[in-house]
């Protein structure tokens, strides 16, 4: 496996390869929700490229960018089991300059949910992978289901800036009790994981509902904070798949998402229905 640190080295790595290249964006701190996007695009391509970069602009001034879990031998360690081809970590002065045109997400879908409390997050997501992108080149990049809105911003980056590039959605991977694998899940002690168990409870309840038959967003919203009470909700949300707010769900067009503080420990999770 190769490791690569340098923006021209990989790019002229890239002009090398002819057969069809997979891409999975990361901020590294491997785990295995990472490891299905790699297994997904090992299967699917002949090369396969793992970035790792704690990307700085996503980042509020408030953030973990500083504490954010770095891992980088683990991490080699995990992409070369799993059969990447190479891994690409740039160094932060060597992917930003000082003034530069950014990428700015539509207001409307990037200033609510995960948004709100994190104004410019997806600003800052964009404008790196259009710079990935345009390093990497991929045929094809694989994004988790966990990060549903970040997902289908970048469908939406793509297809308004003709990027001949495939978006491939990937299921959310979760421990045995229920818990979306996270970076951020170190954080957690074992009574704040108990306590983060209550997400993906308040999801199976909601979708039970609705396999129940209920439709109306408010109740189903209700069904889900009852089983919220241990942390501090951000918001649980019921929307269409196209993230708009809908009074009616319709089946198979439907998200449930939340995000919760345990303590100081922000998660997010969300169940597609
Ligand atoms: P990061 O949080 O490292 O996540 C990298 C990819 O792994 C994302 O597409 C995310 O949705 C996916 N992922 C994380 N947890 C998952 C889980 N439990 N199941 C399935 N997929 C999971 O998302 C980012 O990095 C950054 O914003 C990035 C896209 C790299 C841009 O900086």
């Amino acid at each position: 496996m190769k490791i690569v640190k340098s923006i021209e080295e990989l790019i002229s790595y890239r002009k090398s390869v002819t057969s069809k290249v997979g891409f999975v964006p990361t901020m590294g701190a491997l785990h295995n929700g990472h490891l299905s996007l790699i297994k997904q695009a090992r299967i699917q391509n002949d090369i396969v490229i793992l970035s790792i970069f704690v990307n700085p602009t996503q980042f509020l001034p408030n953030e973990d960018f500083n504490s954010y879990p770095r891992k980088e031998e683990a991490d080699i360690k995990i992409a070369t089991l799993a059969g990447v081809d190479v891994v690409f970590a740039p160094d932060v002065n060597e992917m930003y300059s000082l003034q530069e045109p950014k990428v700015i997400a539509p207001r409307d879908i990037a200033y609510i949910l995960e948004g709100k409390k994190r104004p410019g997050h997806f600003d800052g997501v964009l404008s790196v992978l259009m710079k990935l992108f345009h390093i990497v080149k991929p045929h094809n990049a694989y994004f988790g289901k966990k990060d549903a809105q970040q997902l289908f911003l970048v469908q939406n980056m793509v297809d308004t800036y003709f990027l001949p590039i495939n978006i491939v959605p990937c299921d959310i991977i979760r421990d045995a009790d229920g818990l979306a694998l996270s970076s951020r899940n170190i954080y957690l002690d074992s009574k704040q994981r108990a306590k983060a168990l209550s997400l993906s409870v308040a999801l199976k309840n909601g979708s039970q509902a609705i396999m129940k038959g209920e439709r109306e967003v408010v109740k189903i919203e209700k069904i889900m904070r009852e089983a919220l009470k241990e942390v501090e909700v951000d918001y649980v949300t019921v929307l269409s798949r196209d993230f708009k707010f809908v009074e009616h769900i319709s089946i198979k067009e439907t998200l449930l998402l939340i995000a919760a503080y345990v303590d100081n420990v922000r998660l997010i999770d969300n169940l597609w229905i």
